[in-house]
């Protein structure tokens, strides 16, 4: 009898056919799960990553809000035309504070996982209002309402709280600080002292050169400019991950 016929013993018998897949099955995840009890952490740890700051998290908000997602992509994927246009390609570690994360696969538009810094704050703004005014032949939408929605961030530490619920590491001082924390990083030669100490690296300063107005627009400019700028790539150390 050929090994071929055997095999229809199996086939013909429902409980044996069962049995047969469950421990097929059971082999395919062995291998894939328990390789990462083994690792120190599936997540590597890199310096300079830190909970967003109020006033970013109200303008990822908005960003969710407006389907942004929709167009651009946050995730560098680690090929060289990519990294070449884009730069480092993203580590896990920098979206670790994302709920929900903003990764997504379409772009109609460029990804914006490194964005911040790349323009000035008056050019993202401008962009906002009137893409095609900066970029000719850019079929972005324009969001130039935002200018004049002002922002209410009356529930922020809420906001703050939720993400302390999952696992964003936010103190109750910083929850407790949150509505000053928007004020101080929204509006020109505020003391940002306190917010520097909480967030470090957050872009301060009036965005959409309505000084005295909290504005959607500086919310989400806020989030745009420190997009990707957290960990220093000069210091970091990708062979300490991978062992
Ligand atoms: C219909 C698709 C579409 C939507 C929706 C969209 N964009 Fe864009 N976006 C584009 C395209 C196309 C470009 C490239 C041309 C340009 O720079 O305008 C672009 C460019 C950009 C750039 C410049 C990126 C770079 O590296 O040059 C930023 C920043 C940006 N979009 C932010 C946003 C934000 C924020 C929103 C939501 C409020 C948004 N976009 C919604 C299509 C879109």
């Amino acid at each position: 009898m050929s090994i071929l016929a055997k095999h229809g013993i199996i086939e013909r018998n429902a409980s044996l056919l069962l049995i047969g897949s469950l421990i097929v099955v059971s082999i395919g995840g062995i291998v894939e799960i328990a390789p990462l009890f083994y690792f120190q952490n599936t997540i590597e740890k890199v310096e300079g990553m830190r909970p967003y700051s109020p006033l970013e998290l109200a303008g990822r908000d908005i960003y969710v809000r407006e389907g942004c997602y929709v167009c651009h992509s946050q995730m560098i994927r680690p090929f060289r035309d990519e990294t070449e246009r884009y730069g480092h390609y993203s580590l896990a570690a920098e979206s670790m504070y994302d709920h929900p994360f903003q990764w997504g696969s379409k772009r109609t538009g460029p990804d914006l996982a490194r964005v911040g810094g790349r323009y000035s704050n008056e050019w993202q703004v401008q962009h906002l209002i009137d893409p095609r005014s900066v970029v000719p032949e850019s079929i972005m939408p324009s969001y130039a309402f935002l200018v004049n929605a002002k922002l209410d961030f009356d529930t922020v530490d809420g906001m703050l709280r939720a993400n302390a619920a999952v696992g964003v590491p936010y103190s109750d001082e910083a929850i407790a600080a949150a509505r000053l924390d928007v004020v101080a990083q929204a509006t020109p030669d505020a003391d940002t002292g306190d917010l520097l100490a909480r967030y470090p690296k957050a872009v301060t300063g009036g965005f959409d050169g309505k000084p005295m107005e909290i504005t959607e627009m500086d919310a989400l400019v806020a989030y745009l400019q420190m997009l990707g700028t957290l960990v220093d790539f000069d210091t970091y150390d990708e062979a300490a991950n991978q062992r």
